[in-house]
């Protein structure tokens, strides 16, 4: 009986309590209201985080379409830099090619380092003020990697209106019809530069290969000699040895591809200076000075009359 009575209370107790909290709720009804009033504040905090989303979005796209005009703009400037001002110097000046015909024997990694050199090349071209025109041949689209890397470049679309263009034939079939004028330029040639002739083509062999296709490039230029008359590709070394000055340098300096054409620009822009064309361009780990053209012309004189050349050795003819 007490049990009953007892549980009874608890029975009673509880409906109480019950009670109280939905008392609590009719007797507060600002707690609904306020959470109604957090509910609102949290969509309108959302309505306005989408809302500054969608205007920073506008603003970063109208910069980005700012950004792509501006750049058109430069690039136009550009483009009628090289069409009015140096496309006519290019086009009266030498000509450089560059004979991928190497490729096969050159390693995935070889490849990729001539490309990069090819993409030095060209900026030096554009930024010279008398840049040249200039192509790479053998390089058939679909089957050359070297062509594949310069696809991926940035912008490679714009050199081709900049002076530089690709050929898949081969030199000898692309200048075939004046192979007279054609100048491979080799380290391991007997004959050195004296000048440089606006009408000929100079070769650069594309080859990167740390020394290990010793005499690569001298071969391939005998292989496109003319007949026995002695007539077609021309052979030459940069005058390396010839305007030394002090130093140390290896006898036959292989020079990187970039090297070379850089150095057969900079002897125009310095007003035919071999001396200042080498100084400025050859990496300082080489350790060479070289003799500029003034003093060069003071020991010329000197020399003549003891039938010599500026430094005091036999002449040659040389190889313009
Ligand atoms: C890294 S070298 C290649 C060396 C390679 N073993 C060869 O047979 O020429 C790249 C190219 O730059 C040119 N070159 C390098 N040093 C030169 C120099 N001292 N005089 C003339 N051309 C040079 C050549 O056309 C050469 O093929």
């Amino acid at each position: 009986m007490a049990k009953k009575a007892e549980r009874k209370a608890r029975e009673r107790d509880a409906k109480k309590k019950e009670k109280r909290h939905l008392g609590d709720d009719l007797l507060a009804p600002g707690v609904g209201q306020q959470q109604q009033q957090q509910q609102q504040l949290a969509a309108g905090e959302r309505g306005a985080d989408a809302t500054s989303k969608a205007e920073a979005g506008a603003a970063a796209s109208k910069a980005e379409a700012g950004r792509r005009a501006r750049e058109e703009r430069r690039c136009d400037r550009r483009q009628r830099i090289w069409d009015e001002e140096k496309l006519p110097l290019a086009a009266a000046s030498f000509r450089i090619c560059v004979d991928c015909s190497f490729e096969p024997r050159m390693t995935e990694r070889e490849v990729a380092g001539l490309a990069k050199q090819l993409r030095y090349c060209y900026s030096v071209n554009w930024k010279s003020p008398n840049p040249c025109l200039w192509t790479a041949t053998d390089l058939p689209a679909g089957k050359s990697q070297i062509l594949a890397h310069l696809q991926g470049e940035v912008g490679f679309e714009t050199w081709r209106r900049r002076g530089f263009t690709t050929s898949a034939k081969p030199l000898e079939v692309l200048y075939g019809d004046r192979l007279d004028d054609v100048v491979y330029l080799t380290g391991d040639s007997d004959e050195a530069l004296t000048d440089l002739d606006d009408r000929n083509v100079y070769v650069i062999g594309g080859i990167v290969d740390r020394n290990r296709l010793k005499g690569a490039a001298l071969r391939r230029a005998e292989s496109l000699k003319g007949g026995g008359a002695g007539g077609g590709v021309k052979t030459a070394r940069l005058p390396i040895a010839e305007h030394l000055d002090g130093g140390k340098m290896n006898s036959t300096p292989i020079l990187a591809c970039n090297h070379v054409f850089e150095i057969l620009l900079k002897y125009r822009e310095f007003g035919n200076d071999w001396g200042r064309a080498l100084d400025a361009v050859l990496p300082r780990r080489k350790g060479a000075r070289f003799v500029k053209k003034r003093e060069e012309e003071k020991r010329t004189t000197a020399a003549a009359a003891a039938g010599k050349d500026a430094n005091g050795g036999p002449k040659t003819s040389g190889v313009k």
